[in-house]
């Protein structure tokens, strides 16, 4: 069941969540294709919302496609923009975002997109042709050059610093260090499939993507640029 405690459920789970959509969208923002007036940007895994409110607020000219498979969370972020206008008079002048209720896989959509962001939807997906799946759809809807804002939880090396990352982030959410592993856990979330930067690379080459370049990092949840080659 979705509520408003989801978000607070979030903010104490996934550590640096309060400014994660901020960071996202600001880097989008500064992106060549995106930056231009009127971009058209695809939220993929929208949830309940964060990174629209956040573009509305910086980037209210931008065209939004929100996408999500969850109609629960759908309702939620209409909601929460609802509520979100800091101007009003913007608001009102800014295009109207398109809803869809679907995975990004199922997408059906014109024009191409000139970037998107995919905060937190990728580590949900198994590594069994599911996490392929939405980056080569997430490609597709993608003009070449295009850059996507990918966030999630990964997976460390299992040694040395690294591994005290996972410690540290169970402490975080409250939790004591167990042995599992980390893709194994309990998650209030759902099951998460947290992949190594290496992985990730690889998945990124096989789906026409660039290398991630690193931007952020809030202990084993990492935030990555990556462009659409052509
Ligand atoms: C952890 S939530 C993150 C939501 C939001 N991006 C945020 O950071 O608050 C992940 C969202 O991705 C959605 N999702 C899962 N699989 C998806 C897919 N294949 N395509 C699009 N969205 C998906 C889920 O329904 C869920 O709302």
């Amino acid at each position: 069941m979705v509520t408003p405690a989801h978000d607070r459920l979030l903010e104490a789970w996934i550590p640096g969540y309060a400014s994660l959509a901020r960071l996202s969208v600001s880097l989008l923002a500064a992106s060549p294709l995106a930056r231009p007036p009127g971009a058209e940007v695809l939220v993929a895994g929208c949830g309940s919302g964060a990174e629209l409110v956040d573009a509305r607020r910086l980037r209210p000219d931008w065209r939004l496609t929100a996408v999500d498979p969850s109609a629960d969370m759908l309702t939620l972020a209409r909601g929460k923009l609802a509520g979100a206008a800091p101007d009003a008079e913007a608001s009102a002048k800014a295009p109207l975002i398109q809803w869809l209720e679907g995975t990004v896989e199922e997408l059906a959509v014109d024009p191409c997109f000139d970037g998107a962001l995919a905060v937190l939807v990728l580590q949900g997906l198994p590594d069994d042709g599911g996490k392929l799946r939405f980056l080569t759809s997430l490609a597709r809807w993608l003009r070449p050059g295009a850059q996507v804002v990918l966030v999630d939880q990964m997976q460390p090396e299992r040694t040395g610093m690294e591994r005290q990352l996972i410690t540290a982030r169970r402490l975080f959410q409250g939790r004591a260090e167990v042995s599992q592993q980390d893709g194994e856990e309990d998650q209030p979330l759902g099951p998460l499939h947290p992949i190594s930067l290496t992985r990730l690379a690889g998945l990124l080459e096989a789906t026409g993507f660039s290398d991630p370049v690193p931007v952020f990092r809030a202990l084993d949840y990492e935030g990555f640029v990556l462009k659409r080659l052509a």
